[in-house]
């Protein structure tokens, strides 16, 4: 069984356990911790979980957290005002907007992204680190596509000349993922809810992401046989944390597949802290 997982879980530990060493390393030679402030707005009970593992994974490794809780009904000009007070203290080295924001924000979140000093964007989400990506610099870039990366390579999965589908277009996941895969030489196809056939074109996937957010979606009549399954999805169900693919259905025909929980999770997790430790370099000039 565990020869088919790709374990996420354990790589991000080992990943942490290493930052953690650096971040000891450079603490001892300027005295300044590296802080991460995250700005939650809203009380979304999926979204505060997540902040609280960021913050929770932060403390663990060295990097010190600052949370911003704010309002649900907080205006537009309130929150430009408190990102750009944010922008402005030095000690904070890294800034996190957690999305989605309250429905009555939620049209303006590129503006607000926009708005993040984009030395402190650790999630790699403002115009100028996206666009940076374009031309394969990763250096602030999504952390989800990072993490699948990563995940990929350290099980010396390769990627040059294969045919990846990715089931998600989404800013934070398909689209940086496209480029990832294509300086790496991979054949990438982006899927989203307009394809026709869906199936006919996963069938061909040599490694296979799926994020739709619906729980067992991807099938073994849609995957070929061997195929390398990364599942982005995080959805409830019967009160337990499920993904988009059917894991049990799957399993005996598939090559390789990230389980859900402590497959991708942990490793955007563990992005982020890696981004935030070189926007504190990078400030510090180290
Ligand atoms: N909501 C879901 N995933 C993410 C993420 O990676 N960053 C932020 N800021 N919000 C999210």
């Amino acid at each position: 069984m565990s020869e088919k997982i790709l374990d996420g879980k354990k790589l991000a530990d080992l990943l942490n356990a290493q930052l953690k060493k650096k971040i000891n390393q450079s603490f001892n030679k300027t005295k300044i911790q590296p802080i991460l402030a995250t700005i939650l707005v809203g009380q979304d009970p999926a979204s505060k979980v997540y902040v609280n593992i960021k913050h929770k994974t932060c403390a663990d490794i060295g990097i010190n957290s600052v949370m911003v809780d704010l309002d649900e009904t907080i205006s537009k000009k309130h929150l430009l005002q408190k990102i750009e007070e944010i922008n402005n203290d030095e000690k904070i080295h890294g800034i996190l907007l957690q999305l989605p924001l309250p429905q009555s924000l939620r049209g303006d979140t590129e503006e607000f992204l926009e708005r993040i000093s984009y030395v402190k964007d650790v999630d790699g989400f403002h115009p100028i680190n996206r666009g940076r990506l374009f031309d394969y610099h990763e250096e602030l870039s999504a952390c989800t596509p990072k993490g699948i990366v990563k995940l990929l390579t350290h099980y010396n999965i390769e990627l040059a000349g294969k045919h990846v589908v990715i089931v998600n277009r989404s800013n934070l996941v398909g689209k940086p993922l496209v480029f990832m895969l294509l300086k790496r030489n991979a054949t990438v196809t982006v899927c989203h809810s307009y394809t026709r056939t869906l199936e006919n074109i996963t069938q061909q996937a040599d490694i296979l992401v799926v994020g739709v957010g619906k729980a067992k979606f991807i099938t073994k009549e849609m995957i070929k046989e061997g195929a390398i399954i990364i599942d982005v999805g995080t959805n409830r169900l019967d009160g337990k944390l499920c993904g988009d693919v059917d894991f049990n259905n799957v399993f005996e025909k598939c090559g390789l597949i990230t389980p859900v929980p402590g497959g991708v999770g942990p490793l955007t997790v563990s992005f982020l802290l890696q981004n935030t430790y070189y926007a504190y370099k990078n400030q510090l000039n180290l």
